[in-house]
């Protein structure tokens, strides 16, 4: 769930900087994209070398850089998803709680509008002493969330309630408070996406020009925004991110009619992008067709209509949305094809408007649902359009 997800780390100065190491380990394992900032007395633990090589980035520590630039601050901030400030001293909970800002690493956490996680590790007294407990609670705002210290053996030798949750108490906690405060968390969701082939023979197909963007970046819209997704593609030469995406790769329409049909009955959100052909060969010859110098004729065969059938499978909690690629009379085919394949509604993409339909970076739709409803959207980027979309399916699922 944190694969590409960009962190920064903020390290105070507290013994348990050293497991903020391991906490770094785990997140670069889950594929997650890591900067460290330090403190300086978080330096006197632990080596920025350290954090260095494990995130395979620079370490922040001071405003300036070694090479006379500065590290700016609110751009740090603004690159990360969310931040994790562990350990947490009493000092940084304290200049934080307190809005004072004197090193690089406050400047950035004033400077987040993103999440920011704070796990406290100082000693027992410190811990259960009134005025660190009030700016600890001062600091459990909307956007700035507590990871309570844990019970146990303290680096004193004291036992008791001040040290650093551990490093997988942590990514944990994270997991379940983000990701549950996503708008599809525990929705699952299925997507097609790109071109059919229908064999002629051995070396040669009938395709089409898709190239599969449009329906990755749903895919990758979907699982940013919580629900888990299976995506059943065609041949593409684009491959899916986000862990929370299991993508099933087909070659022809009946492959992916079979992969829809099966997966189809536990979705909550259905997402019918793919170029399906809608004839194939009628046989598919064993061997190279050798060429002649008479005409060639193919006979072709309807391909089922994978919606349709989707269509009638539907069932009332199931949203299903189709597409629909047309040269003319746009508005009134696209409405037709809600209607006849029983869908909520369809993204219509007319091939008379230029940047639009398949192969390039940029589509530009209209949403159209069963009351004919239409929603108009401008000509954009592919990862925008995916954007608009999905955010129709949001508003969609909370009415
Ligand atoms: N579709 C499908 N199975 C097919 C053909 C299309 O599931 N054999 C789906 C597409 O994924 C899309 C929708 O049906 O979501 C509409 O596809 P489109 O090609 O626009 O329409 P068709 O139904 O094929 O009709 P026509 O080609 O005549 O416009």
């Amino acid at each position: 769930m944190l694969e590409g997800k960009k962190i920064l780390l903020g390290v105070s100065g507290s013994i348990a900087a050293y497991k903020a190491v391991f906490l770094l380990r785990i997140l670069v394992k889950e594929g997650a994209e890591v900067k460290v900032i330090m403190t300086p007395s978080a330096t006197d633990f632990v080596a920025p070398l350290t954090f260095s090589v494990l995130s395979k980035n620079p370490v922040f520590v001071e405003f300036s850089a070694p090479d006379g630039n500065w590290n700016n601050h609110v751009e740090l901030a603004n690159w990360a998803n969310f931040i994790i400030l562990a350990p947490a001293s009493a000092n940084t909970i304290g200049k934080l709680a307190l809005g004072l800002c004197d090193n690089l690493l406050l400047a950035t956490l004033f400077s987040a509008s993103c999440p920011v996680y704070i796990a406290p590790a100082m000693d027992r007294e410190m811990y259960i002493s009134p005025s660190i407990k009030e700016n600890i609670t001062r600091l459990n705002t909307q956007n700035r969330i507590i990871i309570p210290a844990e019970d146990g053996e303290l680096a004193s030798g004291l036992h008791g309630e001040g040290r650093m949750a551990e490093p997988e108490h942590i990514i944990c906690f994270i997991i379940e408070n983000h990701f549950k405060s996503l708008p599809l968390y525990g929705k699952k969701a299925l997507v097609t996406a790109g071109p059919t082939y229908e064999a002629i023979d051995p070396v040669r197909f009938i395709g089409n020009f898709s190239s599969g963007k449009m329906g990755f970046a749903i895919a990758e819209e979907l699982a940013k925004n919580g629900a888990s997704v299976t995506l059943i593609h065609g041949p593409v030469h684009i491959s899916a991110h986000n862990s929370s995406i299991k993508a099933i790769s087909v070659t022809s329409a009946a492959e992916m009619h079979h992969e829809c049909v099966t997966h189809f009955p536990g979705m909550d959100i259905v997402v019918m992008s793919a170029a399906v052909a809608d004839y194939r060969p009628a046989a598919q010859a064993n061997s190279k067709i050798k060429k002649k110098d008479s005409a060639l004729s193919l006979e072709l065969v309807p391909n089922p209509d994978i919606l349709s059938e989707l269509g009638k499978m539907k069932k009332n909690n199931q949203l299903l949305i189709g597409f629909a690629l047309e040269t003319d009379n746009e508005l009134e085919n696209a409405s037709g094809k809600v209607k006849k394949k029983n869908l909520d509604a369809i993204v219509l993409n007319s091939m008379r408007i230029k940047g639009a339909g398949p192969g390039g970076d940029t589509n530009k739709i209209t949403i159209i649902d069963r009351q004919n409803k239409t929603t108009h959207f401008e000509l954009k980027q592919k990862d925008e359009v995916a954007t608009d979309i999905v955010n129709y399916i949001i508003k969609w699922l909370k009415k």
